[in-house]
C-alpha cells in the first residue's frame, strides 16, 4: 500500500504524519528527524520484543549516530512520574544532549511517557511518535498533548509538546489484541460522530470490513481520523475551545472508567459514554431520537458499548473528579446531528437521571 502523508499545520512547528503499511522498514521516513542525532527509544515490555529491534535497525540505517533504549512494564500503572524520572535519568546516563531525539514506540501510555520526558528533558528536546495501537494511531500520537497520572487522578500533570513527525505503520496492528483494537475503534466512531457525517456513513456501510480488520479500510479510517484531528489541532492547539469537542463520550466515559477501578479500558468506557451522552442529548432536546439510535446501532454492530453494570452514585461522584470538571460545572459534548458537535453546560440532576436509568432510552 502506498504511504499517505497528512500535515499538522502549526506554522514553524508543523509536522508530517506518515501512514501506510511497512513504514517501519523505510529509513527515509526517519532520516530528517534522526540523521546524526543520538536517539533514545522508549517502549514498553510488550512492544519491545515485537518491534524494537526493527526500529533500531531502521533508525541506524537512517543515519542516527547512536540508539539507546529504555523499556518500562506495559500498562497504565507505569504512567507515573517515577517512570519519567527513570527515562530522564536514562537519557542523561546515555549522554543525550539538546540535539538528541526520543522515539516513542508503543501505545498511548508510551506516547505520553516519552512525549512528556521529551518536553522536560533539558527544557525540551525533539521526539517522534511511532504509535503501535489503533488508539494511539488515531488519537493520542497526534496533537502534542502529553500527560502523566497522579494518585489523585489521570493525566493531572503534563505538557503540550508536539512531535517532529508521526510514523504510522498499520502492520503493527496485526499483533494488537482485539480488546485493544476495539478501544481504538471507539475513538474512531467518536471522531466521525463529531466531525464528519460522510465518514460516519462510510463506517456504517463497512461494518463487516471493520469487524474483520480489513487492512485497507483500517488504513483509510486511520488516515481520515488523522486528517480530522490535525485540522482541529491546527485551529486550537491548546484546547481553548474547539479542541474540547474531541472529549465527546469522555465525561461519562472517564467517570465510568474510574468507577470500574480501571478494569474497563478507556475506549470501552468512552463507547458507553457516547451512548449515554446521546441519551442525555435526547433528554435535553438537543438531539433527535433517530440520530441517537443510529449512533447506538453503529456502536452495537462494532461490538462496542454493550450493557455494563455500575453503581450510579459512584459514577455520578466520579463525574466531579475529572480534571475538566474540577471547577464543579458539568459540561458535555453533544452531537446535535451526526458530524457536528457542540458543548453545553448541564445540570447535575439531568446528568444523574441518565445514569439512574442505565444510560438506556
Ligand atoms: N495524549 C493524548 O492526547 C492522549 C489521547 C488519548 C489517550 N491517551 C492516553 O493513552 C493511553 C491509552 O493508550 P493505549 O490504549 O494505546 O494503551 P497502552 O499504551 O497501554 O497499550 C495497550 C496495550 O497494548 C500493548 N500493545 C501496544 N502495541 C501493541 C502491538 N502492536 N501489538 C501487541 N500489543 C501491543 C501495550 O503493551 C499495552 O499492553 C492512556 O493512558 C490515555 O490517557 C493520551
Ligand atoms: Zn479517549
Amino acid at each position: 500500500m502506498k504511504q499517505e502523508t497528512v500535515i499538522v499545520e502549526l506554522s514553524d512547528r508543523s509536522y508530517p504524519i506518515r501512514i501506510g503499511s511497512g513504514g517501519r522498514n523505510h529509513p527515509e521516513y526517519f532520516a530528517s528527524a534522526v540523521k546524526d542525532r543520538h536517539c533514545l527509544l522508549v517502549t514498553d515490555s510488550n512492544v519491545f520484543p515485537l518491534y524494537a529491534e526493527t526500529i533500531v535497525g531502521t533508525v541506524l540505517n537512517a543515519g542516527a549516530s547512536a540508539v539507546d533504549s529504555y523499556t518500562f512494564p506495559a500498562g497504565e500503572e507505569s504512567k507515573h512520574l517515577g517512570t519519567i524520572l527513570e527515562i530522564c535519568r536514562k537519557a542523561a546516563q546515555a549522554g543525550l544532549d539538546r540535539k538528541s531525539v526520543i522515539l516513542a514506540l508503543g501505545g498511548g501510555v508510551v506516547g505520553d511517557m516519552a512525549g512528556f520526558s521529551a518536553a522536560v528533558y533539558m527544557r525540551g528536546i525533539d521526539f517522534l511518535q511511532i504509535p503501535t495501537t489503533l488508539l494511539a494511531m488515531v488519537d493520542s500520537s497526534v496533537g502534542g498533548k502529553t500527560g502523566v497520572d497522579l494518585p489523585e487522578g489521570k493525566n493531572l500533570v503534563g505538557a503540550f509538546h508536539q512531535p517532529k513527525a508521526v510514523l504510522i505503520d498499520t502492520d503493527f496492528l496485526k499483533t494488537l489484541p482485539r480488546r485493544q483494537n476495539l478501544c481504538g475503534l471507539a475513538e474512531i466512531v467518536k471522531t466521525a460522530a463529531i466531525l464528519d457525517a460522510d465518514f460516519f456513513a462510510r463506517m456504517e456501510a463497512n461494518v463487516d470490513r471493520i469487524n474483520r480488520m480489513d487492512p485497507a479500510f483500517t488504513a483509510d479510517m486511520v488516515k481520515r481520523c488523522c486528517e480530522l484531528k490535525a485540522s482541529v489541532v491546527a485551529r486550537d492547539e491548546r484546547e481553548g475551545s474547539l479542541r474540547a469537542i474531541l472529549n465527546y463520550g469522555h465525561t461519562y466515559g472517564h467517570a465510568i472508567e474510574s468507577a470500574s477501578g480501571f478494569t474497563m479500558l478507556h475506549g470501552e468506557a468512552v463507547a458507553v459514554g457516547m451512548r449515554m451522552a446521546a441519551e442525555l442529548a435526547v433528554h435535553l432536546g438537543v438531539m433527535r431520537r433517530a440520530d441517537a439510535d443510529r449512533q447506538a446501532a453503529l456502536l452495537r454492530e462494532l461490538d462496542l458499548a454493550g450493557d455494563i453494570s455500575y453503581d450510579p452514585e459512584t459514577v455520578f461522584a466520579a463525574l466531579f473528579k475529572d480534571k475538566k470538571t474540577l471547577g464543579g460545572t458539568l459540561r458535555f459534548v453533544f452531537t446535535p446531528e451526526t458530524g457536528r458537535a457542540e458543548i453545553r453546560k448541564v445540570e447535575s440532576a439531568d446528568a444523574k437521571a441518565i445514569l439512574e436509568r442505565g444510560g438506556n432510552a
